[in-house]
């Protein structure tokens, strides 16, 4: 039985030498130390072994097991220890490594220009305001003195939710609004998204941008507007931009006007972007009919005004030499990352 347990002892202590990791060190203590190991077996056992044997073999078997548990626990903080140092010498970071950048995103086109258009009109004294996208009939319409069979009022042209309410076919409504919360002097720009029911091809898309002008003073004159608008070109286009009004009609101005600029590519040359006549066509206004004015609560006696409505999309199309609408929505990135 001594000899069993001294065999026992040397092979244990053989074992835990050559043990080199953690789980190991598990399957060694379940071997000889568990309830089912082998140290338990001979202690199980004692009652096979003659009683003036039992205390000596008795004594030795635990002061073996006592010496294992101890060199177990020394094994283990080695074991440990090794497994913290390769952990950490896999975790190692060389602080001094350039960072990888994350990838950053950039404004589209369309909000880089609006914006330039907002800081040039805000150097020049005008607020922004804005309004509803989904917008009653009378804003719409009505009070923009647009008669009811006007064929901008057809359903080609417009998105109607029901009788009353639709979906805003220009900027123009926000005029009345405005008129309607603040008394003269006014002095506002109104950047926006407008719809209509047009098909969709490289120069029209149902949903797109305008931004509407409105100056309403006592002698407000078109020379001012004219003033206004030379001013934005030059500034927008470049020192050398020249405007040119032509006659048009808007049921909410009177007189109206189109309004061009020297063409920005060519110079006044010609060439295709301005479909060599050399101008550009980039807005309408005139001074705000009667009508509207009274409709937004101003007395026409007392004060006259100016009003001006662009596309933001074809004027960023021309600044950039985009030739498609469409791209502007599509949001590709590769597209929108080269601005
Ligand atoms: N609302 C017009 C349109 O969508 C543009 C416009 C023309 C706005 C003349 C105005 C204006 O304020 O005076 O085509």
């Amino acid at each position: 039985m001594k000899d069993k347990l001294e065999k026992i002892k040397e092979e244990a202590l053989d074992a835990l030498k050559d043990l080199n990791n953690l789980e190991n060190l598990e399957d060694f203590r379940l071997k000889y130390l568990g309830k089912k190991g082998e140290l338990t077996k001979i202690l199980r056992g004692m009652k096979d072994v003659s009683p003036d044997e039992r205390p000596e073999i008795g004594q030795l078997a635990n002061k073996i097991r006592g010496s294992l548990e101890k060199q177990l626990i020394e094994k283990k903080d080695v074991l440990q220890d090794k497994a913290l140092e390769y952990k950490l010498s896999q975790e190692w970071v060389d602080v001094t490594m350039p960072g990888r950048r994350p990838a950053r995103g950039s404004l589209h086109p369309l909000t880089i220009v609006r914006n330039e258009i907002i800081d040039i009109f805000m150097g020049m004294g005008f607020d922004v305001a804005d309004g509803p996208e989904v917008e009653l009939d009378y804003y719409n319409f009505e009070a923009l003195n647009i008669p009811k069979n006007h064929p901008s009022r057809d359903v080609q042209d417009t998105f109607y939710i029901n009788d009353n309410i639709l979906l805003r076919t220009h900027t123009s409504p926000v005029q009345i609004r405005t008129m309607e919360q603040e008394k003269p002097p006014i002095k506002v720009i109104i950047p926006g998204r407008v719809y209509r029911s047009d098909e969709v091809d490289a120069t029209h898309s149902p949903i797109f941008h305008q931004i509407e002008g409105l100056v309403i003073d006592k002698d407000v004159t078109m020379a001012d507007l004219k003033g206004v608008l030379d001013t934005f070109a030059k500034k927008m286009f470049g020192e050398d931009t020249r405007t040119k009004l032509r006659p048009h009609h808007f049921p909410f101005t009177e007189p109206s006007a189109e309004v061009d600029v020297s063409c920005a590519i060519c110079h006044g040359e010609g060439c295709s972007v301005c479909s060599h006549t050399g101008w550009i066509e980039i807005l309408g206004g005139g001074m705000v009919h009667p009508k509207v004015l009274q409709n937004g609560g101003i007395d026409p006696e007392e004060y006259s005004g100016f009003a001006f409505g662009m596309g933001l999309d074809r004027i960023t199309n021309i600044k950039y030499g985009i030739d498609d609408i469409r791209l502007l929505f599509e949001n590709d990135i590769r597209f929108l990352k080269q601005f």
